[in-house]
């Protein structure tokens, strides 16, 4: 379903480039929660940006549905919907349904399947309540669900969510994780970072691994249990990292 084939990217910033992604292979099953794990300037944002067509690799190519994101963009965005940091993208004065039905229309939905989609969103995230009531007075996890459901607006099959908790209370927390089970439920296809061991154990099938932008470990959570002989994925995720450095010793 998502392909990612030898993927550099370098930024060139004046005199200096730097490297942000090292050869990143690996790929992603239909209907998998993928926790993309890795500190500060591992390369998280930068991997999910290129996969989102907004970055353009310098090598290696990532396919989409059969899709090459350099060549097929537009077929790409059509089946991704992406949520970057800490920012809703939300506008204040309007409605809850006035932005959805603004990123509805840049989708190019049409007013009836843009109504029947809101409909549906507002019932999946228990939206219903305050739907036509201005953004500018809502709580966090009420703008949490309208930003997630702004993503979700056409219906994509593959959701990128990075650091979709960072910043957030433990209740916003709560409803992120709440949708997300949702979202696995309806067999959507969700690749999200995140330096919060606990959530990627309890949301993901699987776990990808970076580190200074090279791919340390991707699989499923069992085989990383097993190959550490542990369930902490924070001293799984230490010892990956000293095993990669053993190897390059040697
Ligand atoms: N637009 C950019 N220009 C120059 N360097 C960048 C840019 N975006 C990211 N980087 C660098 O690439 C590396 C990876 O960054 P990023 O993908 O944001 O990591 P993460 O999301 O894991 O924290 C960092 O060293 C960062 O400084
Ligand atoms: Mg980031």
């Amino acid at each position: 379903m998502i392909e990612i084939q030898g993927v550099t990217k370098k930024f060139q910033d004046k005199k200096t480039s730097i490297t942000a992604l090292k050869h990143v292979t690996f790929s992603v099953e239909k209907g998998q929660t993928v926790g993309l794990l890795g500190e500060n300037g591992a390369g998280k944002t930068t991997l999910l940006r290129t996969i989102a067509t907004l970055l353009s690799p310098t090598e290696g190519r990532i396919s989409v549905g059969g899709h090459d994101t350099l060549v097929h963009p537009d077929e790409v965005k059509k089946r991704i919907g992406v949520l970057f940091g800490g920012e809703t993208g939300l506008y204040e004065r309007l409605t809850a349904r006035e932005n959805l039905e603004y990123f509805a229309m840049l989708y190019g939905l049409s007013k009836h399947e843009t109504k029947v989609r809101i409909d549906d969103l507002a019932k999946m995230f228990g939206m219903r309540d305050y739907l036509n009531r201005k953004v500018g007075g809502f709580s966090k996890g009420m703008r949490q669900k309208v930003a997630i459901s702004r993503t979700l607006i056409h219906n994509p099959e593959i959701i990128l969510f990075d650091e979709p908790t960072t910043g957030l209370d433990i209740t916003s927390s709560n409803v992120f994780r709440q949708l997300v089970h949702q979202l696995k439920r309806e067999g959507k296809t969700i690749i999200f970072s995140s330096h919060i061991m606990e959530e990627v154990a309890l949301l993901c099938d699987s776990a990808a691994m970076m580190h200074k932008g090279e791919l340390v470990y991707q699989g499923s959570l069992e085989e990383l249990y097993k190959s550490e002989d542990s369930k902490d994925l924070n001293y799984i995720f230490m010892s990956k990292l000293v095993r990669k450095g053993e190897h390059y010793a040697s």
